[in-house]
């Protein structure tokens, strides 16, 4: 990943660079020191700039660059549009500005004394490029440095931004990877890894699941040639009773034999989001050694039709015991996560459950690209969630969950229906997930079908894997989850 390093902030250091230099400018104030001295440096072409009507018409948080501008041994100067007295949302969106211009050289930022963690953070989430199915890939992006008052005080800040970023990156590498690279052992064995930054893992394979009488999931992966896993990834950075996130990892989702149709079906290979946001979690989790107790599980399965594969109108048992009749082998994310909500909840006794699926197309006709869907059994919890999203800047929205839904998935022939028709497709499969959840255990669904890949560049991701939620999930962590 992108490097961030802080260093302190000598004028000088401004003439010489030969990357990028960002200095930022309000222009209804005087201009800050760096900005003041590449104004010197370019005979004035930094407050001419400042004060056109071009920058004025900037949102705050955008910027202009000058290229290879007189004065500087820089390729580029950057000029960022930001209040004295910026908001959390106008921090973050010059650090979008700044990760979006990054090239393969290094980028020198005159913070000074502007908040760091910001603007250093979504400067590194934004500067990120998939190349790992390139034959010749690029170079990598340059580093980002950041020039501050005190670079001391710098240090542990940046670490922490480095862990947070890193891990939304390893998440979005996991999206992105093809189901032909990284398939069920695969997976398994890349978590497995984690080991190496100090999570206990342990990979249940069929015959164990099996035992457990964990039919449901195992239906799902049983026309694959790669086996079901589930992985556990324990973190106990403090005592008590943990917080269990559970992700979906369907690492592709044909349909089944309910086949989808083949406009498009290449996108199925994000359907192990859920997993790659609990294992980002998971990693972000120990590399700040952060003083909480979390369990990550990830079901991972590949979804296939073929002589071995279940039929619409089979009934399964799940782990509970409850019979499911399957309607659509499509519906496929709810068979994986019920048995591993009741497993996770019968042997973690935990505070809290929270999934993570890239679950219905209906949430995307419902709430779009831009927010997460949540369903919650407790308010506070729910707030909790609402609350660490709008900090990390990621959307989210909540939905309901009643029973109005779920008699739309009572089974005439079995308990349980895997469908609901098309009516709140997506409340209906959140009601499906209640189920196995048992009384007085707090559990939130987040279906993040609409946020884990976007069409466009978004406010912290290029066009592509986002990430969603490994950030929401940190901050929630840390005010709710940590002594
Ligand atoms: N993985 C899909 C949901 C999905 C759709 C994710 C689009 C990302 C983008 C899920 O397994 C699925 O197929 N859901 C069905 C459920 C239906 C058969 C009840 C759906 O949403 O159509
Ligand atoms: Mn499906
Ligand atoms: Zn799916």
């Amino acid at each position: 990943m992108t490097n961030l390093t802080a260093l302190a902030l000598e004028l000088d250091h401004l003439d010489t660079h030969p990357g990028r230099v960002v200095v930022f400018a309000d222009p209804d104030a005087p201009l800050p020191r760096a900005a003041k001295r590449c104004d010197k440096l370019t005979r004035g072409a930094v407050a001419r700039a400042v004060g056109s009507s071009e920058f004025g018409a900037l949102k705050p948080g955008k910027g202009m660059t000058l290229a290879y501008p007189a004065g500087l041994a820089a390729r580029a100067l950057q000029i960022i549009r930001l209040p004295r007295k910026a908001t959390s949302d106008q921090l973050r969106r010059a650090g979008n500005s700044i990760g979006a211009a990054q090239g393969e050289d290094a980028a020198l930022i005159a913070l000074d004394t502007l908040p760091l963690r910001e603007i250093a953070l979504h400067a590194a989430l934004r500067s990120y490029r998939y190349e790992a199915m390139k034959a010749a890939p690029k170079s990598p992006l340059g580093g980002l440095l950041c020039a501050v008052k005190d670079p001391e005080a710098a240090k542990p800040v940046l670490d922490d931004a480095t862990a947070l970023a890193q891990s939304v990156h390893l998440t979005r590498d996991l999206v992105h990877a093809p189901a032909n690279v990284l398939n069920t052992e695969s997976f398994a064995a890349q978590i497995a890894g984690l080991a190496d930054i100090g999570l206990s893992v342990e990979i249940l394979d069929r015959d164990e699941m099996e035992k457990l009488g964990m039919r449901a999931l195992l239906a799902v992966g049983q026309a694959s040639d790669n086996p079901p896993k589930l992985a556990i990834m324990h973190w106990k950075g403090a005592e008590g009773p943990p917080l269990c996130v559970l992700g979906k990892g369907v690492m592709f989702d044909t349909g089944g034999i309910s086949l989808k149709p083949g406009a498009g079906m290449e996108e199925m290979t994000m359907d192990m989001g859920g997993a790659a946001v609990t294992v980002g979690l998971m990693q972000a989790l120990a590399l700040r050694r952060a003083p909480a107790h979390v369990i990550g599980l990830v079901g991972l399965v590949e979804n296939m039709p073929d002589a071995r594969a279940q039929r619409p109108g089979d009934i399964v048992r799940s782990m509970k015991g409850d019979m499911i009749e399957v309607i659509n082998t499509d519906a496929e994310g709810r068979l994986v996560l019920c048995d591993m909500l009741h497993y996770a909840a019968e042997r973690f006794e935990p505070r809290a459950m929270i999934d993570l699926a890239t679950l219905t197309g209906a949430i995307i006709i419902a709430l779009g690209h831009d927010r997460a869907g949540v369903f919650c059994n407790d308010d506070t919890l729910a707030d909790g969630i609402l609350g660490a999203a709008r900090d990390a800047g990621e959307g989210a929205w909540r939905m309901p969950l009643g029973a109005e839904y779920q008699r739309q998935i009572d089974s005439r022939l079995g308990d349980v229906k895997n469908t609901g028709g098309r009516p709140a497709g997506s409340c209906t499969a959140a009601s499906f997930l209640e189920r196995f959840v048992p009384e007085g255990v707090p559990w939130a669904h987040l279906d993040i079908a609409g946020v884990a890949l976007t069409k466009g560049d978004s406010a912290h991701a290029p066009k592509g894997a986002s990430g969603w939620g490994v950030l929401t999930l940190d901050a929630l962590i840390r005010t709710r989850f940590e002594d």
